[in-house]
C-alpha cells in the first residue's frame, strides 16, 4: 500500500494564540516538497506539531499517514510508524557517542518484534547497519566514535542528523533547516545526504527560509507558508521567482488572506 502523508485543515495554537491556520498538505512516497516563507510565518510550528511537541496544540484538523491517524500517537509512536523530524537545534550529549545514541535511537524506533515487545538489534547487526549506511553516505568510520554533538561543526551536526534518519529509514522525513546557521560545508552534506537517501519509498518535506538549499536538493513541489497558512503552491519554478522577487510581493498580494 503506498501510504501518503496528508494535512487536512491544520490549526495549532501556542499559548492560546492561533499560529496555523488551516494548513492542507499532501506528501506522496518518493516526493520531496518544500515550505517555504518569512520568519515567524508557522515553518517551525508546522514541524513541532507534526512531531507532537506538548507545547503546540493541534485545535483542529486531520495529520494522515496511511490509515494511521498520526495526532492520535505520542512523539514516539509517531517515529515508530515512519515520521522522522530533524530540527533546527540538535542538541548535544557529551559522553554518548554516535554508534551508542544511533542504536539507541534504532532500538527505541525499530526495535519490535511486532507483538508490541521490545527487542533490541543485537550489536553486531547494528554494526554492519551503520558501517554500510555510512559507506552509502560516503562517511568516514570514525565519526562512530565521536562524542554527540559534543563540539560537532555544523557540518558534522547534520552529518549526524543524516546518519541516524539513513539508520531509521523513515517513511517522510521533515527536515527545519538552520536558515543563516549552515554553511555551504553543512548545506552540502544534508543535500548529498537526502538526495542519497530520497527514494521511491521516503517522502521528504523540506522547510526552509532561503531558496539557497533548493539548488542541492531539487523539490518537486514548493508552497509558500505566510502567516500561518500555504498562500501558494507551485513547482520548482516558485523558488526561483521567490529568488528574483523576495517575500514582498507575495506578502503584499498575500497580506489580506493572511491576516
Ligand atoms: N515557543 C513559542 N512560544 C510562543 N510563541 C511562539 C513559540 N514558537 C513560535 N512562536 C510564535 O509563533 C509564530 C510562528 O513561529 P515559527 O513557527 O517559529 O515560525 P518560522 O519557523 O516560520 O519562523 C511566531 O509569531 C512566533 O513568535
Ligand atoms: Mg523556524
Amino acid at each position: 500500500m503506498s501510504e501518503i502523508l496528508s494535512i487536512k485543515d491544520l490549526h495549532v495554537s501556542i499559548q492560546d494564540k492561533e499560529i496555523l491556520k488551516g494548513i492542507n498538505l499532501e506528501v506522496k512516497p518518493g516526493e520531496v516538497h518544500a515550505i517555504m516563507g518569512p520568519n515567524g510565518g508557522g515553518k517551525s510550528t508546522l514541524a513541532y506539531a507534526l512531531a507532537g511537541h506538548p507545547k503546540y496544540e493541534v485545535e483542529s484538523g486531520e495529520v494522515l499517514m496511511g490509515d494511521q491517524n498520526l495526532l492520535e500517537l505520542a512523539p514516539d509512536e509517531r517515529a515508530r510508524a515512519g515520521l522522522f523530524l530533524a530540527f533546527q537545534y540538535p542538541v548535544a550529549i557529551p559522553g554518548v557517542s554516535m554508534a551508542n545514541f544511533l542504536r539507541t535511537a534504532v532500538n527505541a524506533v525499530k526495535g519490535s518484534n511486532g507483538n508490541g515487545e521490545k527487542k533490541s538489534v543485537p550489536i553486531a547487526q547494528f554494526r554492519k547497519m551503520m558501517l554500510e549506511k555510512m559507506e552509502l553516505l560516503k562517511m568516514d568510520r570514525a565519526f562512530a566514535r565521536r562524542y554527540l554533538n559534543d563540539g560537532f561543526s555544523g557540518g558534522e551536526k547534520k552529518r549526524a542528523e543524516i546518519l541516524q534518519m539513513a539508520l531509521l529509514e523513515p517513511k517522510f522525513a521533515i527536515m527545519d533547516e538552520t536558515d543563516s546557521g549552515l554553511d555551504i560545508d553543512a548545506l552540502r552534506i544534508v543535500s548529498e545526504g537526502v538526495n542519497t537517501l530520497k527514494g521511491p519509498h521516503m517522502g521528504v518535506v523540506v522547510i526552509t527560509h532561503y531558496n539557497r538549499i533548493l539548488s542541492y536538493i531539487k523539490p518537486d513541489y514548493v508552497h509558500i507558508l505566510i502567516n500561518g497558512r500555504i498562500v501558494l503552491s507551485g513547482g520548482p519554478e516558485l523558488a526561483l521567482r521567490l529568488e528574483d522577487e523576495g517575500y514582498d510581493r507575495i506578502l503584499e498580494e498575500y497580506a489580506q488572506e493572511g491576516s
